[in-house]
């Protein structure tokens, strides 16, 4: 079991861990997007922070949605301009993401983008994350995935890249818009699940996985509505964090193999187009492990959760042909397909992606 990050969720957890946060560095580079960081209010507490510690800071804004290398090094090129000694990221997965490679650039000046892609050591400047969205968990996994133009596709670094610190706090969901929040809480859903149906699951993936489904189900109403109260958004992000706990024991598999596929070809957000995939996943794990997963979330069979899916998400047309890419392009990429703890076919893949739309 490896969780290197220290870790503070509570309300005001960036206020009231200032001094945590001033033992990183003298120079702080603050990593975001263009105006979320601004709106919910985590910019401003994690300045207010540096402030009364007397930390000077730069705040590069400009992170964009599944952020590009190109990206990265323009935020690492302002980081090494402004002297930054440590990092602090900020946001959803994008931010936090791009904040982990920028990190690690820092920390190996002189070299170029090649570097993020290529095996060397894993040191980066000192990292401080803050998520303000309850799905990636990225502020407790190494993870980072970025977007390489050349390959059209995503694809995660060589290095794994742990914060130091992860400050996590509720209130940044307060405002966070209906389909947001809908596809970062399935995205979370879906590592609890993959993890714990996984190959190389254990004692410890499984404590965070369940851990994090039960607090899923808890407050899984506050997606209908959409207007979570302070509990539901303090332990949907609790539940996030889980998920992250549980994916850095042993990865996600197949619903997020196949998902990529949907995400780049349709643009269909990533919590979505996984989900779009879990149950076929289920149906196709062993009874036991199904039915682990759906007493927990509390639905009758495979079949109840599929409709719930398709009513809370809405019915996605998704073309065979793209369907069959996808099942394709993962069935190359073997390591992936063993992540399930079944024998998978290519059969048994087409029947996994084509579940929504033969059921
Ligand atoms: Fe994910």
């Amino acid at each position: 079991m490896f969780m290197p990050v220290l870790v503070y969720s509570e309300n005001e957890a960036v206020i009231n861990n200032s001094k945590k946060i001033a033992q990183r560095g003298h120079n702080a580079l603050i990593v975001t997007g263009r105006s979320s960081a601004s709106r919910n209010g985590s910019l401003n507490d994690v300045v207010h922070a540096l402030e009364k510690e007397r930390i000077s800071y730069s705040v590069y804004n400009k992170i964009e949605e599944n952020p590009t290398v190109q990206n990265v090094m323009e935020a690492v090129g302002f980081g090494q301009e402004k002297n930054s000694d440590f990092v602090i990221g900020i946001g959803g997965g994008s931010a936090l993401d791009a904040a982990k490679a920028v990190s690690f650039m820092l920390a190996h000046p002189g070299e170029k983008e090649d570097l993020l892609y290529t095996h060397c050591d894993d040191s980066a400047l000192p990292l401080v994350l803050i998520p303000t969205t309850c799905g990636t968990g990225s502020e407790v996994t190494g993870v980072s995935v970025l977007t390489v133009s050349q390959l059209h596709t995503k694809k995660s670094i060589s290095h794994k890249i742990f914060a130091d610190l992860a400050l996590i706090d509720g209130k940044y969901l307060k405002d966070i818009p209906i389909h947001i929040l809908r596809n970062t809480a399935l995205d979370a859903l879906t590592h609890l699940t993959e993890s714990y149906i996984n190959s190389n699951t254990d004692v410890f993936s499984r404590m965070f996985a369940d851990a994090g489904l039960d607090l899923w189900r808890k407050n899984m109403d506050c997606l209908v509505t959409g207007k979570p109260d302070d509990v539901q958004m303090s332990e949907m992000m609790n539940a996030s964090a889980l998920g992250g706990m549980a994916i850095a024991q042993n990865g996600t598999g197949i619903p997020h193999g196949l998902s990529y596929s949907l995400t780049y070809k349709l643009n269909i957000p990533h919590g979505k187009a996984v989900g779009y995939f879990t149950a076929g996943y289920l149906s196709e794990a062993s009874e036991k492990d199904r039915n682990h997963i759906l007493e927990k979330l509390g639905f009758d069979g495979v079949g109840e959760f599929s409709d719930w899916y398709k009513e809370l998400y809405g019915i996605t047309e998704v073309e065979d042909s793209i369907l069959e890419q996808a099942v394709d392009e993962l069935w190359k990429n073997q390591p992936k397909v063993k992540t399930a703890p079944f024998e998978v076919s290519y059969d048994k893949l087409m029947k996994i992606a084509f579940y929504n739309k033969n059921n």
